[in-house]
């Protein structure tokens, strides 16, 4: 699903509302079911209140009732593909068990990860349950 998340994504990207960074991104999300979701940046001149791609493509899954994710591809317009944020990487792990990722750039450099690689030592709900 490589290809198609990328193109998705990529199409996505063009409807990114960034009108303070300028940094546009696209995200698509494959869930467990097979279905594509994806998802932009939109930014707000309060700018704390702007929200990741990631998280609009994940919010939209699981509002659709598709709660576990397995693939994210994420476009930027970059020389080096941009990896999902710290709190996207959270989030995505709320939603998936080692998440496989393509980060891409226009130009087609893919670099490929798992969220596990870029979020190690996670905490998760187990952490919650965690009885002394
Ligand atoms: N952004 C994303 O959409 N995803 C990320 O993983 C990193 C940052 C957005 C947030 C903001 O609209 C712009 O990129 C610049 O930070």
């Amino acid at each position: 699903m490589k290809k198609e998340l990328i193109k998705e994504a990529k199409k996505a990207r063009e409807r990114a509302y960034a009108p303070y960074s300028k940094f546009k991104v696209g995200a698509a999300i494959l869930t467990k079911s097979r279905k594509i979701f994806t998802g932009v940046n939109i930014e707000n001149s309060s700018y704390g209140a702007s929200v990741c791609a990631e998280r609009v493509a994940v919010f939209n899954a699981i509002n659709s009732g598709d709660p576990e994710i397995v693939e994210i591809a994420v476009v930027t317009d970059k020389k080096e593909p941009a990896m999902p944020c710290g709190i996207c990487r959270q989030v995505l792990k709320e939603f998936s068990k080692n998440l496989k990722i393509y980060a891409a750039n226009l130009e087609g450099r893919v670099i490929e990860t798992t969220l596990d690689e870029i979020l190690p030592m996670a905490f998760t709900k187990k952490d919650l349950k965690n009885k002394k």
